[in-house]
């Protein structure tokens, strides 16, 4: 009898430890090594003054990899939105979250559209209608010494 429940306990507890490695190790192939380690690296965007006071301003950016202090081994440009609403401001990207096109902002209808599939977000970011699957991206934006800094990982 003591045999019989010893062997249970062996076995219940060679299960578990099992489990638990094919778990650790699913979750660790299945977490890509990049976007585990990356963090966010902060540009200066612009002027504080440049900041909307309400709605949604697009942004062209151009980080020199000259100037950016070694953090780029090239130039980098892109766009990204920043949001007002009143309440908050906070910075967008402009990917869309089904297959990476980048979104416009329409002015007249307030949301942010997709040119290749639809895919509609509010100013919020998100998703409204059509096939993306999660919201735009925030990313972090902070202000320090009248200017604005936003993080990418890159
Ligand atoms: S890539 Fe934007 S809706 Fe498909």
């Amino acid at each position: 009898m003591v045999r019989r429940e010893f062997i249970k306990k062996l076995i219940k507890g060679f299960f578990i430890l099992t489990t638990s490695v094919v778990a650790i190790i699913t979750t660790w192939f299945l977490y890509p090594t990049g976007i585990r380690l990356k963090k966010y690296t902060f540009f200066d965007l612009m002027d504080e003054e440049a900041l909307p006071i309400k709605g949604v301003r697009r942004v062209d950016y151009l980080f020199k990899a000259d100037q950016s202090g070694a953090k780029l081994s090239r130039d980098m440009a892109g766009v990204v939105y920043i949001v007002n609403n009143t309440k908050k401001i906070f910075a967008l990207s402009p990917v869309c979250t089904h297959l990476g096109c980048l979104v416009t902002y329409n002015r007249h209808k307030n949301e942010f559209i997709c040119p290749c599939h639809g895919g509609r977000y509010d100013t919020e970011g998100v998703v409204l209608g059509g096939p993306p699957p999660e919201p735009l991206t925030r990313l972090p934006l902070t202000v320090e010494n009248g200017r604005v800094f936003v993080g990418f990982k890159i």
